[in-house]
């Protein structure tokens, strides 16, 4: 029997992915750039020795959707296993918008290839990941990270590039928790009602390459208005493709609307804030920690919760 736990934070893209240039890959129409997360975390025990596959949910037997879902990436991860045990757990809302599944494949990964023995090459790791859920690629590293989206048709080329550590920029996220709940259409399926019936596919993925330069360029210069500019400008172009999908992908509840009227409001009495949304309602705004307390008061009155989040690290294994 051998055992591993590995740990993993979300991470929220500052420039989206959406988009799938394979589905079978999990190959992005688009390159990315994000921001992985300290406080959410994803807990994922790996067991082998089992005499069958048993996934565990915080402590419960998990759904069949979930754990058909876990078993098919292990399947794929690693051809021919042995029977595995998994228990994950997360401390933050589950499939609501919240980069649960980037976590979740992150650290799924890292506690499955060490249980099993292995490679433990971090862009090794991180294209496995990516098969799991396209986002989990980042969550190997912590702070920005860069995911370029690859020209090889076999993906090769296809994963999460470290940009600057957790410790390079004191910046938060405050995530203002709308709605609770799972989505209503999952991330695979709306990007492909995008990208096969909006008429603003084309023009979303023209112009990606260029933001990702933009916010690279930012997160080096630690140039908070260029970073909030692009940031913010990439997530309605790529809700844009979702506004416009037949038929249409409207995540947003009024709440999220009222959310980003105030983030506005913020900044036209100076304050530097910017905001962005993922496929959910909920609305994320990147600011100096220093301007944190600030923000979170004036998106109180629209939210259920109001979490407060740093640059967090990658993936780690706890000590047997
Ligand atoms: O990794 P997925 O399949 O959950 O897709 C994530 C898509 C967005 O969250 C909307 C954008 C992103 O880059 O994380």
């Amino acid at each position: 029997m051998s055992q591993a736990t590995a740990i993993a934070h979300p991470n929220i893209a500052l420039v989206k992915y959406w988009g799938k240039r394979d589905l079978e890959r999990n190959l992005p129409a688009v390159s990315s750039l994000s921001l992985t997360l300290d406080g959410f975390a994803t807990r994922t025990t790996v067991t082998t020795g089992t005499a069958a596959d048993e996934v565990l949910q915080d402590g419960k037997a998990a759904s069949p959707g979930f754990a058909s879902r876990a078993l098919a990436f292990l399947d794929r991860m690693l051809p021919g296993r042995e029977p595995l045990r998994i228990e994950t757990a997360n401390n933050f809302p589950t499939g609501a918008g919240l980069a649960s599944s980037a976590s979740g494949f992150a650290a799924l990964t890292v506690a499955a290839a060490s249980a099993a023995g292995a490679s433990l090459d971090p862009t090794h790791l991180s294209r496995w990941a990516r098969l799991g859920s396209g986002s989990a690629c980042r969550s190997l590293w912590g702070g920005f990270v860069a995911w370029h989206r690859g020209v090889a048709d076999d993906g090769s080329d296809s994963h999460g590039v470290p940009v600057a550590g957790p410790g390079h920029w004191d910046l938060v996220m405050v995530v203002a928790v709308v709605a609770t709940g799972p989505k209503s259409v999952g991330s695979t399926e709306g990007m492909e009602r995008s990208r096969k019936t909006s008429p603003y596919f084309a023009a979303w993925v023209d112009n990606a390459e260029a933001d990702v330069a933009e916010a690279q360029e930012a997160v080096r210069s630690r140039d908070l208005e260029r970073l909030g500019t692009v940031m913010e400008h990439s997530t309605l172009k790529m809700h844009a493709t979702m506004h416009t999908a037949s038929p249409p992908l409207l995540y947003w509840q009024p709440a999220t609307l009222a959310c980003l009227q105030t983030v506005a409001a913020l900044r036209a009495d100076g304050t530097s804030a910017w905001a962005t949304m993922d496929a959910g309602p909920q609305v994320k705004v990147l600011c100096a920690r220093s301007d944190a307390e600030r923000v979170s008061q004036a998106l109180r009155p629209h939210a259920l919760q109001i979490h407060t989040l740093g640059p967090g690290p990658g993936v780690t294994l706890e000590a047997p």
